[in-house]
């Protein structure tokens, strides 16, 4: 019988438990043992490990977070950090190791790999930042808990007419912004991808009240500059008066989509049928259709694409 494990690793995704569960009931369908490594890479240096029953995942397809935590380990960067947690694998004698994570998280997976132990990745973050899949687990839900956000500013911003401007995660990838700037009807979508004329959006706002707009929103990615700044510099600019909402954490939580859940389940079941068959190093992708498995090395290659077609369509449609 063989023995495997399942972590999660990096920012939390919705979704994340609906793989846990799939993967803990799949592997005791095909007659495996399943270990949960509570606090990621952290927790497998430290020997968090403990045996995974049908019940364990038991009402969690519908929770957001992470049931096994998750956790950011530097030590886990190390020879040393990964020789301790080589070694708490081999005390319960765990072959294979499913990590759900982002890239940062991959990393860590393909070092397991070169150690000895099967290692599998399913892209878990809501930034959708992975260049090798079209959809990671979480960022549906995400979208969608920004869609009620902005659809609750947008009551309040055309009784008051104002612009506001809200502040959505992403880190270094504009698809939260970009997919709910389209979904919302924004005026303007800000994304580090793609360079920003701070007149131009301003001529925009401008034209749009000229033409009877009531209330204008400006989804802006993270880490593009200060949200409250970039509203002051709004409103000094064209005299329309200004808010800024920073969403922050909220998108992180929160029951996961049909969507999420879904995928999550296959990529879990996938994950499992590429250990039982031996394979190592590789990880999960989803097209919009068809899940899809490949080589670490190749898939951390991927550059992620942003869809400037659909920025573009974004910009003739709020004209
Ligand atoms: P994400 O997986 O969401 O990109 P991080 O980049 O924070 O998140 O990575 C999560 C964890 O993965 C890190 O805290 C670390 O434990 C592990 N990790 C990241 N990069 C490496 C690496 N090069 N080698 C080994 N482990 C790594
Ligand atoms: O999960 C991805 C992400 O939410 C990024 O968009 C964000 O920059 C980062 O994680 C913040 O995470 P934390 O607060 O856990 O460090």
């Amino acid at each position: 019988m063989k023995a495997i494990a399942v972590l999660t690793s990096g920012g939390d995704a919705p979704g994340m438990n609906a793989a846990v569960r799939a993967i803990v009931r799949k592997a005791i369908y095909h007659g495996m043992k399943i270990y949960g490594i509570e606090d990621g890479y952290q927790g497998l240096i430290e020997d968090h490990i403990k045996e995974m029953d049908l019940a364990s995942v038991g009402d969690i397809i519908h929770r957001g977070g992470t049931v096994l935590r998750s956790a950011r380990c530097l030590e886990f960067k190390t020879v040393e950090g990964r020789e301790k947690g080589i070694k708490n694998l081999e005390k319960y004698g765990i072959n294979g190791v499913i990590v759900i994570g982002g890239d940062g998280s991959f990393a860590g997976a393909q070092k397991l790999a070169e150690m000895g132990i099967n290692a599998i990745g399913i892209p878990g973050t809501i930034d959708n930042d992975l260049g090798y899949t079209k959809y990671t687990i979480g960022f549906d839900t995400a979208l969608n808990t920004v869609l009620d956000a902005v659809s609750r500013v947008r009551d309040t911003s055309s009784s008051h007419n104002r612009v506001n401007v809200i502040e959505v995660m992403g880190r270094n990838c504009g698809d939260i912004a970009l997919f709910t700037g389209i979904a919302g009807g924004a005026e303007s979508i800000v994304i580090p991808e793609i360079k920003f004329d701070i007149d131009h959006i301003c001529e925009r706002l401008l034209h749009g009240v000229k033409r009877g707009k009531r209330h204008s929103i400006i989804m802006l990615a993270e880490g593009i500059m200060e949200a409250k700044k970039f509203g002051e510099a709004l409103e000094a600019r064209t005299g329309l008066e200004t808010r800024v909402t920073i969403l922050g954490h909220t998108q992180r939580g929160g029951s996961p989509t049909a969507f999420d859940r879904v995928m999550a389940t296959r990529m879990g079941a996938a994950a499992v049928d590429l250990l039982m068959a031996d394979e190592s190093n590789r990880v999960i992708g989803y097209d919009g259709a068809e899940i899809y498995d490949m080589d670490i090395h190749e898939a951390l290659a991927i550059k992620h694409q942003t869809r400037e077609d659909l920025y573009e369509l974004a910009k003739i449609l709020a004209i």
